[in-house]
């Protein structure tokens, strides 16, 4: 084969290679930036990618910021089950700059639950206070959202708290709206 085909075949391979999400095979692999209309210098070398088990102390860290709970029992069993070493359509992605955790996503496709075909469902998205209103939660939301259409989803859902306008405000900023369900609970004496 003429070397300059074989470097274009080179080209074409890895540019199929960054576009599939396909994390559980390539653990190391990083997932392509997005941008956004207010990306600025700083959320351009931000790196959006799969979690790793180094990323565990960090992301205890940042939740514990936002929260002010260590919920270290909770995070060691999302990693069990959400880590990198899970395969989609599991996925916990970190949003890294300069080697430092600035948010997270926590979703997963789950089939048939409420009589449901599957769907893609966001079980938490946080980012660290300073580094807020930069477009970061709107790009792990993409980066996790075009995960779920990799694997086959049509529709992505959340549940969140009613006075949580902070988080309604940002999922009704990525498109989202109420949906057709409602909960329901009661309190098991
Ligand atoms: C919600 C959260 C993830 C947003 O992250 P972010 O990086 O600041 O989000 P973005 O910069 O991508 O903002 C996207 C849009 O969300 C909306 N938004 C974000 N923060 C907002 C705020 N403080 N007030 C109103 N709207 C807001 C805006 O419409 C914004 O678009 P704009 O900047 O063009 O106006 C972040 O504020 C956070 O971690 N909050 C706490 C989350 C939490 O409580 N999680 C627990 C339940 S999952």
């Amino acid at each position: 084969m003429r070397p300059i085909l074989r470097r274009r075949l080179a080209c074409w391979a890895k540019q199929y290679y960054i576009t599939s999400f396909r994390y559980s095979e390539h653990p190391t692999f990083h997932l392509p930036v997005m941008t956004t209309a207010n990306t600025s210098d700083k959320s351009r070398a931000l790196q959006i990618r799969p979690a790793t088990s180094s990323d565990l102390s960090g992301l205890i860290a940042l939740d514990r910021e936002i929260t002010g709970l260590a919920k270290r029992k909770y995070w060691k069993d999302t990693f069990v089950r959400y880590g990198v070493r899970r395969r989609p359509p599991q996925y916990l992605l970190v949003a890294v700059h300069r080697g430092r955790i600035e948010g997270f996503i926590v979703g997963e496709v789950r089939a048939w639950e409420f009589g449901e075909p599957p769907c893609g469902w966001i079980f938490a998205v946080q980012v660290r206070p300073k580094t807020r209103l930069k477009g970061i939660g709107t790009q792990l939301f993409g980066t996790l959202c075009g995960a779920f259409r990799r694997a086959g989803v049509e529709k992505v859902r959340t549940i969140t708290a009613r006075d949580n306008h902070l988080v309604l405000s940002f999922f009704r900023s990525q498109g989202m709206m109420a949906g057709p369900f409602i909960e329901l609970e009661a309190a098991l004496d």
